[in-house]
This record gives C-alpha cells, sequence and structure tokens, in this order.
C-alpha cells in the first residue's frame, strides 16, 4: 500500500488524518517537531488502529535534515501540516512565521522537484478569504488582504504552491478548513492547546472544567442571527477525511488541474451564543460566559459552500456539532 508522509502529523489535524490514513491502509510516516504537541499522540494514535506510524523528529526549517529524510524514506504523497498557526503571536512575530511556514513548505517542495516525487496537500485555510462579500463563501470568492501573517502565509503558501505545480508538475491540493472542533470518539487523541487558548472551543472546554473562571465572548453587536460572529465549526474527523479524498484524487490522477483548492466546512453557520447554547444542552451544563468587546481583527461571519468539495471529492461530512462538542467535553475531561 501507498507511504503517505504527514508533516505535523502529531499535532490536532494531523493526528486525526493519520489515523483516517491507517483506517485506509495507508502505511504513514510522520514528521514532526515536537514544538506545539508531545511524543504521547504517538502511542494514542497507535493504541487507537493498533499500528504504530514510523516518527522522525526533524525541524522542517533545517533543509539538510529534510534531504536526509527523503535519502532514507521513498513516499507516494505528502500531507502537509506542519506550522506555526497563532493568528495573534503572528503578527508579533512575522519573521518566525515567514521562515517556518513558508521555509519549509518550499524546502519539501524542491525535495518533490529533485525526487520527483508527487501528490502534495496543503494544510490551508478559510481566513484567505478574509471578510467574504458573499455568503456562503465560495472558491470562487476573492482572496483579500490577510488580516494577519498567519493568513498571510497561508496565501503565499498556495502560490508558492501553484507555480511549483505548474512547473514542476507536482499535483496539489489545497484545502481551505473552516473551524475544526472536536475530537476522535475513542478520545485518546484531540485538540492540545498550549497555554491560554485562543480557539473559541478550547476556551468553552476549559472553563467547564474550571481551567478558566469564564469565558469571554467577543462582541454581540455584529449583524448576525443574535449579534455575535458566525463560524463553520467542522467535526475534525470529518476534516480528516477529507484528506483523504484529496490524497486518493491525485493518486488515482482524477485531478482535472495540477494544483486544486477547496473549502472544506459543513455549509451551516453556528454563532458564538449558539455554541454556547449547544455546549450546555448536550453536556448538561452551565457555561459560566460574559460579553466583551470584539476581537481585533475578527470577521462578522464564514461559513462554506461545500457543493465543489462534495462533488469532486465525493466526500461530506457526517458527524454533527453536538458529536463535535460531545467529543470535545470528553476529551477535555480525559486531560490530567
Ligand atoms: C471563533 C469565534 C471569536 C475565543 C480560527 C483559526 C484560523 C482558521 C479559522 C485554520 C470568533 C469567538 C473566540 C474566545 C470568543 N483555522 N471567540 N471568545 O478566529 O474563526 O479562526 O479558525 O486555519 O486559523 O484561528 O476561530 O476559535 O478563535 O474564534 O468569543 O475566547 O469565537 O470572536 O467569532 P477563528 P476562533
Amino acid at each position: 500500500m501507498a507511504k503517505i508522509l504527514v508533516t505535523g502529523g502529531l499535532g490536532f489535524i494531523g493526528s486525526h488524518t493519520v489515523v483516517e490514513l491507517q483506517n485506509k491502509g495507508y502505511e504513514v510516516v510522520i514528521i514532526d517537531d515536537l514544538s506545539n504537541t508531545t511524543i504521547d499522540v504517538l502511542d494514542n494514535i497507535t493504541t487507537i488502529t493498533g499500528v504504530k506510524p514510523e516518527f522522525a523528529q526533524i525541524d522542517l526549517r533545517v533543509k539538510k535534515d529534510i534531504k536526509d529524510f527523503f535519502d532514507s524514506y521513498s513516499v507516494d504523497g505528502i500531507i502537509h501540516f506542519a506550522a506555526f498557526k497563532a493568528v495573534g503571536e503572528s503578527i508579533h512575530k512575522p519573521l518566525d512565521y515567514y521562515e517556518n511556514n513558508l521555509g519549509s513548505l518550499i524546502y519539501l517542495l524542491q525535495e518533490m522537484r529533485d525526487r520527483k516525487l508527487d501528490n502534495f496537500i496543503f494544510s490551508s485555510s478559510c481566513t484567505v478569504y478574509g471578510q467574504a462579500d458573499e455568503l456562503p463563501i465560495t472558491e470562487k470568492a476573492p482572496i483579500k488582504t490577510a488580516e494577519s501573517v498567519y493568513g498571510n502565509t497561508k496565501q503565499i503558501g498556495e502560490e508558492i504552491i501553484r507555480d511549483a505545480s505548474t512547473a514542476h508538475g507536482i499535483n496539489s491540493i489545497a484545502l481551505r478548513y473552516f473551524n475544526p472542533v472536536g475530537s476522535h470518539p475513542s478520545i485518546k487523541i484531540g485538540e492540545l492547546p498550549l497555554g491560554v487558548p485562543q480557539n473559541l472551543i478550547p476556551f468553552i472546554t476549559q472553563t467547564a472544567a474550571g481551567i478558566r473562571a469564564e469565558l469571554s465572548v467577543f462582541g454581540e453587536d455584529y449583524n448576525t442571527v443574535d449579534g455575535t460572529a458566525v463560524r463553520d465549526y467542522i467535526h475534525v474527523v470529518d476534516l480528516a477525511k477529507a484528506h483523504i479524498a484529496a490524497l486518493q484524487r491525485l493518486i488515482n490522477n482524477k485531478n482535472k488541474e495540477s494544483f486544486e483548492y477547496f473549502n472544506v466546512g459543513t455549509g451551516k453557520g453556528s454563532s458564538v451564543l449558539e455554541i454556547i447554547n449547544t455546549f450546555e444542552k448536550v453536556n448538561d451544563l452551565k457555561l459560566n460566559y460574559k460579553i466583551v468587546k470584539r476581537r481585533a481583527g475578527d470577521i462578522t461571519a464564514a461559513f462554506a459552500d461545500t457543493t465543489i468539495a462534495n462533488k469532486e471529492l465525493n466526500w461530506k461530512t457526517e458527524l454533527s456539532l453536538e458529536d463535535a462538542l460531545s467529543s470535545a467535553w470528553k476529551w477535555q475531561q480525559a486531560q490530567k
């Protein structure tokens, strides 16, 4: 069976994708620098699937280490998650973000070019659209000036991949994620935010666990159903399966262009208050929260038009928001 390299494979989305790859019978080798995760995740993946992925601890900013890796491993495809991803932090550390997120991408693509490797899946983001003019957001929506350095690394990353795939025939797909949430039903893997969570769901679960005193809801004066901002929250297992679908499209030569991109969401928007109410209901608890002013850089609303992804990837979401919020809470309760 094909062997797939997953960079960032011990991270939140990466680990869930490794599980789904193994479920489909792929051999997996993981590269991770452990800067934003722990090595326990490797054993947890093994507990779920019964198969231990190969693992190499490599900093993808070190070009020689990447070359050495590919001297030892031949792979049939690469799914590239490894990147810094904290939106707020990125604004204060632009050079670190450009070096890590774009430098590692360029080194990987150079190895693919030189060794004639093919099939590259890139972790992109709906942040490339900024505040879209029309909702739901289709792949035809214009790319807007990035609100953060992180978002800019995703925009520039897509351009680098498009040019490399055209010039060197590296068939590639960028998946533009909406908001990944939840945990694997085994509750053995999940989101491991280090420090104070920036994202809504881990902050909610840590508030419910008493780790945080209360959740701050960033603004209730948006032009939405209840004044709080709207996002498309997709279960991380559904998101992981979209990567398998995209990989199979490339391996089976079903792609229509050398570089393609797809919006990966549920197609449904939920406001912050709707998330809070659903979390309380599905987990039978009350959440301590207060309304505060908007967070700088936040957009009003974003949710995906999933028509193209559903059709071209032959993929659609199967898990509900309730599944995501219930598994997120179970995962939080399982943390020491
Ligand atoms: C969601 C909503 C906040 C925290 C993220 C990633 C981005 C991209 C898309 C991958 C917003 C509100 C949050 C809190 C709150 N994913 N909120 N209180 O900003 O949509 O972006 O998903 O690339 O990289 O950062 O997600 O979870 O931070 O916020 O009220 O304590 O929850 O204002 O409306 P966001 P988020």
